[in-house]
Protein backbone atom coordinates (compact mmCIF):
# COMPACT_ATOMS: atom_id res chain seq x y z
CA UNK A 1 0.00 0.00 0.00
CA UNK A 2 1.51 3.64 -0.96
CA UNK A 3 1.88 6.00 2.24
CA UNK A 4 0.16 9.01 1.64
CA UNK A 5 4.17 11.15 1.48
CA UNK A 6 4.03 9.04 -2.19
CA UNK A 7 0.50 9.69 -3.37
CA UNK A 8 0.68 13.21 -2.46
CA UNK A 9 3.96 13.53 -4.17
CA UNK A 10 2.97 11.26 -7.10
CA UNK A 11 -0.05 13.71 -7.81
CA UNK A 12 2.57 16.70 -8.07
CA UNK A 13 4.67 15.21 -10.48
CA UNK A 14 1.43 13.84 -12.69
CA UNK A 15 0.70 18.08 -11.80
CA UNK A 16 4.35 18.41 -13.48
CA UNK A 17 4.06 16.25 -15.94
CA UNK A 18 0.93 18.27 -17.27
CA UNK A 19 2.05 21.52 -16.95
CA UNK A 20 5.39 20.42 -19.17
CA UNK A 21 3.32 19.24 -21.95
CA UNK A 22 1.47 22.69 -22.28
CA UNK A 23 4.36 24.53 -21.62
CA UNK A 24 6.47 22.92 -24.19
CA UNK A 25 3.23 22.55 -27.14
CA UNK A 26 3.53 26.21 -26.78
CA UNK A 27 7.15 26.70 -27.12
CA UNK A 28 6.66 24.22 -29.96
CA UNK A 29 4.38 26.91 -31.63
CA UNK A 30 7.03 29.54 -31.24
CA UNK A 31 9.99 27.26 -32.63
CA UNK A 32 11.88 28.83 -35.39
CA UNK A 33 13.52 26.22 -37.88
CA UNK A 34 13.79 22.19 -37.63
CA UNK A 35 16.31 22.23 -35.21
CA UNK A 36 14.11 24.36 -32.66
CA UNK A 37 11.53 22.37 -33.70
CA UNK A 38 13.34 19.16 -33.17
CA UNK A 39 14.24 19.88 -29.68
CA UNK A 40 11.07 21.25 -28.29
CA UNK A 41 8.93 18.38 -29.94
CA UNK A 42 11.83 15.87 -28.02
CA UNK A 43 10.75 18.03 -24.60
CA UNK A 44 6.77 17.79 -25.67
CA UNK A 45 7.39 13.71 -26.47
CA UNK A 46 9.00 13.02 -23.18
CA UNK A 47 6.53 15.15 -20.96
CA UNK A 48 3.98 12.69 -22.80
CA UNK A 49 5.25 9.66 -22.27
CA UNK A 50 5.71 10.00 -18.83
CA UNK A 51 2.47 10.81 -18.64
CA UNK A 52 1.53 7.78 -20.31
CA UNK A 53 4.20 5.71 -17.83
CA UNK A 54 2.71 7.61 -14.50
CA UNK A 55 -1.21 6.27 -15.50
CA UNK A 56 -0.92 3.03 -14.14
CA UNK A 57 0.71 4.21 -10.60
CA UNK A 58 -1.81 6.65 -10.48
CA UNK A 59 -4.89 3.72 -10.95
CA UNK A 60 -3.22 1.85 -8.89
CA UNK A 61 -3.03 4.39 -5.52
CA UNK A 62 -6.30 5.38 -6.79
CA UNK A 63 -5.89 8.58 -8.52
CA UNK A 64 -7.76 10.38 -11.10
CA UNK A 65 -6.28 10.73 -14.57
CA UNK A 66 -7.96 13.44 -15.99
CA UNK A 67 -5.98 16.68 -16.90
CA UNK A 68 -5.95 19.74 -14.29
CA UNK A 69 -6.87 22.84 -15.69
CA UNK A 70 -4.48 24.93 -13.27
CA UNK A 71 -1.76 23.01 -14.76
CA UNK A 72 -2.77 23.60 -17.84
CA UNK A 73 -2.86 27.21 -17.23
CA UNK A 74 0.60 27.29 -15.18
CA UNK A 75 1.83 25.55 -19.05
CA UNK A 76 0.58 28.10 -20.74
CA UNK A 77 1.67 30.81 -18.74
CA UNK A 78 5.11 29.70 -18.81
CA UNK A 79 5.14 29.12 -22.32
CA UNK A 80 4.30 32.65 -22.76
CA UNK A 81 7.41 33.71 -20.28
CA UNK A 82 9.29 31.40 -22.15
CA UNK A 83 8.62 32.43 -25.60
CA UNK A 84 8.97 36.27 -25.08
CA UNK A 85 13.05 35.90 -23.98
CA UNK A 86 15.99 34.85 -26.73
CA UNK A 87 16.63 31.52 -27.29
CA UNK A 88 19.50 30.70 -24.86
CA UNK A 89 17.90 32.70 -22.08
CA UNK A 90 14.73 30.46 -22.37
CA UNK A 91 16.83 27.22 -21.80
CA UNK A 92 19.11 29.23 -18.60
CA UNK A 93 15.65 30.31 -17.09
CA UNK A 94 14.35 26.24 -17.25
CA UNK A 95 17.46 25.28 -16.02
CA UNK A 96 16.96 27.47 -12.79
CA UNK A 97 13.29 26.44 -12.10
CA UNK A 98 14.03 22.70 -12.65
CA UNK A 99 17.08 22.34 -10.50
CA UNK A 100 14.87 24.91 -7.39
CA UNK A 101 11.76 23.36 -7.82
CA UNK A 102 10.87 20.04 -9.77
CA UNK A 103 13.98 18.17 -9.33
CA UNK A 104 14.45 17.93 -5.50
CA UNK A 105 10.49 16.86 -5.83
CA UNK A 106 11.05 14.60 -8.97
CA UNK A 107 14.22 12.85 -6.51
CA UNK A 108 11.71 12.18 -3.61
CA UNK A 109 9.25 10.18 -4.93
CA UNK A 110 11.70 7.41 -5.64
CA UNK A 111 12.65 7.38 -2.19
CA UNK A 112 8.84 7.32 -1.86
CA UNK A 113 8.47 3.34 -2.39
CA UNK A 114 10.90 0.71 -1.89
CA UNK A 115 11.76 -1.71 -5.15
CA UNK A 116 10.48 -4.95 -2.39
CA UNK A 117 7.50 -3.62 -1.51
CA UNK A 118 6.47 -2.88 -5.38
CA UNK A 119 9.38 -2.88 -8.52
CA UNK A 120 7.57 -1.57 -10.90
CA UNK A 121 6.26 1.42 -9.29
CA UNK A 122 9.61 1.53 -7.47
CA UNK A 123 11.43 1.48 -11.48
CA UNK A 124 8.52 4.23 -13.07
CA UNK A 125 9.15 6.60 -9.43
CA UNK A 126 13.18 6.58 -9.67
CA UNK A 127 13.04 7.07 -13.41
CA UNK A 128 11.09 10.77 -13.06
CA UNK A 129 14.35 11.41 -11.35
CA UNK A 130 16.13 10.93 -13.95
CA UNK A 131 13.39 12.37 -16.32
CA UNK A 132 13.90 15.57 -14.94
CA UNK A 133 17.33 15.56 -14.61
CA UNK A 134 17.76 14.95 -18.08
CA UNK A 135 16.19 18.81 -19.08
CA UNK A 136 19.25 20.34 -17.44
CA UNK A 137 21.93 17.82 -19.04
CA UNK A 138 19.72 19.21 -21.94
CA UNK A 139 19.76 22.78 -21.08
CA UNK A 140 23.52 22.88 -20.16
CA UNK A 141 24.32 21.50 -23.69
CA UNK A 142 21.67 24.38 -25.04
CA UNK A 143 23.78 26.88 -23.25
CA UNK A 144 27.24 25.44 -24.08
CA UNK A 145 26.32 25.46 -27.24
CA UNK A 146 27.04 21.57 -28.25
CA UNK A 147 25.25 20.09 -31.72
CA UNK A 148 22.05 18.12 -30.93
CA UNK A 149 21.63 19.24 -27.18
CA UNK A 150 18.68 17.24 -26.97
CA UNK A 151 20.14 13.52 -27.12
CA UNK A 152 20.26 13.06 -23.81
CA UNK A 153 16.43 13.32 -23.32
CA UNK A 154 15.93 11.66 -26.57
CA UNK A 155 17.57 8.80 -25.44
CA UNK A 156 15.22 7.96 -22.38
CA UNK A 157 11.92 8.04 -24.84
CA UNK A 158 10.40 5.20 -26.50
CA UNK A 159 9.19 7.04 -29.33
CA UNK A 160 12.09 9.50 -30.32
CA UNK A 161 11.00 11.92 -33.39
CA UNK A 162 12.96 12.17 -36.53
CA UNK A 163 16.47 14.03 -36.15
CA UNK A 164 16.29 16.99 -39.05
CA UNK A 165 18.29 16.38 -41.83
FE1 LIG B 1 8.77 16.26 -16.95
Amino acid sequence: MASREFVECLTEVYRGEQLGEVAFEGMLVAAEGPEQRYLLGTLLQLETEAKAMLRPLLVRCGLPLRNDPEAAAGGAQAAEQWNALPWVERFQLLRDIVNTTYLPRYRELGTLVSPEEDAETARVARFMGDHEASLIVMSDRVIAGEPDPAAPVAALLHFPLPRPE
